[in-house]
Parts: C-alpha cells; structure tokens; sequence
C-alpha cells in the first residue's frame, strides 16, 4: 500500500498522439508494413496501432508487458517503439505473452521479410499462460512500466489486478485496455439492446455491457470500474481524451489530419489508467496461481542463426530450413559439435553459409569425422578408395536407414573384402535395434 506519486509527468492519450506526430510520420511506412505482415487488422487497426504507439513513444516505458499478442499487431508496435527508445539511449524491453502460436509459426517470418536483423533484440517473446508467469523475473530494476491488457476474461483480470499491478504500484506506470469503447463517441444507436439478451460474461455472440461511458463486451470492463472504483483512481477512454483535447481544437484536428493521414482517428476503443493518480492506499484482489517456468521463448534469432551465422535469407526462401537449424542447435547445447557438424554438411550443405557454420564448430573435429567417415563404416576401415559410395553408407546409417545402406555395401562394395564383416555389422546392428 503506498501513497500517490505526486511528481509524476501528466499523461494523456492525446498529448502523446499529439506530441509524437512527427515521429509516428516517420514511421508511417514501417507501421503499414508491420500491419500488413501481421494481417489482422480487425484486432488493431493502423491508427490504433500508432495511438498505442505514440502512448508508448511519450511514456517511455523501460519494460513493455503485452498480455495477450494474437496475430501480433500491438506486439510489432511495441517493438517498433522500443527499438526507436533505444536508439536514443534508453532501456526499453517489450515482453509479450501469449498462449498462440501465431507468431511463431507465421508472423515473425513475414516480419524478418521488412525489419532489420536487429530489429527483434528488444522482444521477448513468450508462449505460455499469462497467469502463470514470473512477473518479478521481468521487473528487475525498471522504473517505468507499460501494461497491454489485451486479454480477456476475469482470469487475466484477476492476475492483472491481483498480481502484476502490486508488482509495479510503486514504479512510474500506465495501464491500457483495449477493446473497451466509450458510449459518449459511438452512434447512438449502439445504446439499443438491440433484442439481444443480458451480458452475462464474453463469448463474442454479440451483446455487450454498458458501465458508465463504457460499452464492451469483455470482462475486464466489469473488473475495472470495481477496482478503480474501490481505489478512486480516475479512469477514462483514449477517445474522450482525444476528442476533446484534438478534436474540438480545429488548428489542431487539421495538423493531425495533414500529419497522420489515415493514421489519425478520433475513435480509440481503448482505456487507460495509472495507479500513480490513487489519492489513497490501494486495495488489490487476491490471485494465487502458482507460477510456472514453462513458458517457451520464442527467439528468431535461434531459429535463424548457427553459432552466429545467419541464415535469414535462406530460411526466407526456404521456411523449412527452421527445423534444421533447430536440430543443428540442439546438438550444439548438447556439446555434440560432430553431430551438428553433421546435419550441416548433409542437410545445409547447399548453402554458402555451409564453411562458415562448419568452421565455428571447429574445424579440426570436423575434418576428423570427415576423414573417418571417408575411410569407415561402423568402425572396419577400408583400404580401396571408396570414399563416396562410404559416405553415402555412413549417412543412411546416421538417419537409421541400415536397409538403404546395406544395399550399397551388397551392389557397389561387394566386391572389397571388408564388406562381408560390415554386412554382418549392420545386420547385427538393425537386429539389436530392433530386439
Ligand atoms: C485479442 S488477442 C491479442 C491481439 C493483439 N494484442 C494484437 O494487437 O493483435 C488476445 C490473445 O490473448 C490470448 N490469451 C487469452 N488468455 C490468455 C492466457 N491466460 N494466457 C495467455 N494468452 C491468453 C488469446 O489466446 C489471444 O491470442
């Protein structure tokens, strides 16, 4: 429990979306690709990805916690922003959580087609459940925080309100919630029941709830007219802020409009907050999940690069590739560098990136294996040079493919001495493999 900061900087969604025109000019391109590659506008659209955006741009916030990516819109602006944060010196890292696996599995990719390599370094992205994860392992040190609620349910609303807002009561903060819409700046026909039943909780179906100014269909609109209500802590839309500090200043609408271009709306449809404005001590509910180290970091610089090599343009032209390089950095955390080595020359061995990954993993211990490969199978070294056809063998003995290799011992080393002792070899091997 602690008393309001006074000394903290007045935030408005409309000073920032005012303050930071410029800066969202010069990113108008990048913010239309970004929209582009994520391809959901539906979830956030352009000009309230760039009102979020600007949000963030003039609160700078040192830790960025996104609750619920999606597709991954908020989760590129965000970025975005503080990869901008950062090139002006600051610390600016964007945590984003979520239970899909959109953004692994196809958003990340479109966006490595537009951004710089670099570009990623400031996210952190995570797969796993918002409510169980260690919010304090994120929090270390920082003294600004930025909260995307864009999760739903009471679930999330709880861990919201009962977890990660006392983590971060006595930091400089900003909580926004979006698909929250405000009565006051939508048609007023939306007020009409429309023959739809009572809101009883969200299942997208259609109706929605009315609290004061606010229209939605989400739970989290219920949570938090409680908790702000209990806590007296003022609470409001983006879009009345912006209606009246932008849109009933003419000079100013017009600057905007020439400016921003479609980028500038005066509709939000998000909410903001700040547990800085509690004029008291603040009150939280309880949350106990237990918290859970499962989440899965979802890192593309991993799944692009072999010990530092990069492989972007080849997995760009060849997404397949991922799964590889996956292998290839598993047997390297394994400290199996000739394994790796390996799946490099087999698999990769088209690339030009080829001798600049095998000479990370040590060269010597590579030629070593090659030598042998060259000169063995199975351990019986072979005097004639046969050094393709013992590839071939070593390799389909590698993939556990012993009836492909024994073929080629039979029909093109048949004729060596040695090959009746690997034929038993390996038959013996696939015996005991699979006895
Ligand atoms: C509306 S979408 C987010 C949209 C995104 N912010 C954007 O700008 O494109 C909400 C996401 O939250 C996820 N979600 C809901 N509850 C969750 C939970 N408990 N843990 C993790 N993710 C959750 C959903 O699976 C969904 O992908």
């Amino acid at each position: 429990m602690i008393e309001a900061n006074q000394d903290v900087k007045v935030f408005t969604p409309a000073q920032a979306y005012w303050n930071q025109r410029e800066v969202l000019r010069s990113m108008r391109d990048r913010i239309h690709a970004l929209s582009d590659a994520v391809d959901n506008k539906s979830d956030l659209w352009p000009y309230q990805l760039s009102q979020l955006m600007a949000a963030a741009l003039e609160f700078k916030p040192e830790v960025i916690i996104e609750l619920g990516r999606g597709k991954g819109n908020s989760t590129c602006g965000f970025t975005e922003v503080a990869n901008h944060i950062r090139r002006q010196g600051h610390r600016c890292d964007v945590v984003s959580l979520c239970i899909s696996e959109d953004w692994e599995q196809t958003t990340q990719w479109k966006v490595m087609e537009i951004v710089e390599r670099d570009w990623f370094e400031p996210l952190r992205a995570l797969r796993g459940n918002i409510l169980t994860f260690d919010y304090d392992s994120i929090l270390k040190g920082a003294k600004r925080c930025l909260v995307f609620w864009d999760a739903h349910g009471f679930d999330v609303a709880e861990c919201v309100l009962g977890r990660i807002l006392p983590k971060i009561q006595e930091m400089e903060n900003l909580i926004i919630m979006h698909d929250i819409s405000d009565g006051r700046y939508i048609p007023p026909e939306t007020s009409s029941y429309n023959g739809q039943r009572l809101w009883r909780g969200n299942d997208w179906s259609g109706p929605r709830i009315r609290l004061g100014f606010m229209d939605s269909s989400v739970e989290q609109a219920v949570a938090i007219v409680d908790f702000t209500s209990r806590n007296r802590i003022p609470f409001d839309s983006a879009d009345h802020s912006i209606n009246v500090e932008i849109g009933s200043d003419p000079v100013k609408m017009k600057d905007m409009e020439n400016v921003l271009g479609d980028l500038f709306n005066l509709g939000a449809h998000w909410c903001w907050f700040t547990l800085n404005d509690a004029k008291g001590p603040l009150t939280f509910p309880d949350f106990q999940a237990d918290v859970m180290n499962d989440h899965l970091e979802i890192n593309i610089t991993e799944q692009t690069q072999i010990m530092g090599v990069s492989l972007n343009n080849a997995v760009l032209s060849q997404p397949d590739l991922v799964e590889v390089i996956q292998r290839v950095n598993r047997y390297v955390k394994m400290e199996k560098p000739k394994l790796a080595a390996r799946i490099v020359e087999r698999e990769l061995g088209n690339l030009n990136e080829k001798k600049d990954i095998l000479a990370k993993l040590g060269n010597t211990d590579s030629e070593e294996t090659n030598k042998t490969d060259q000169n063995q199978i199975m351990g019986i070294p072979l005097k004639a040079d046969v050094t393709e056809a013992v590839k071939r063998v070593n390799r389909y003995l590698d993939i556990g493919k012993s009836a492909l290799a024994l073929k080629i011992v039979e029909n093109e080393l048949g004729h060596l001495h040695e090959s009746s002792e690997i034929l038993a070899k390996i038959q013996n091997n696939e015996h005991v493999a699979s006895s």
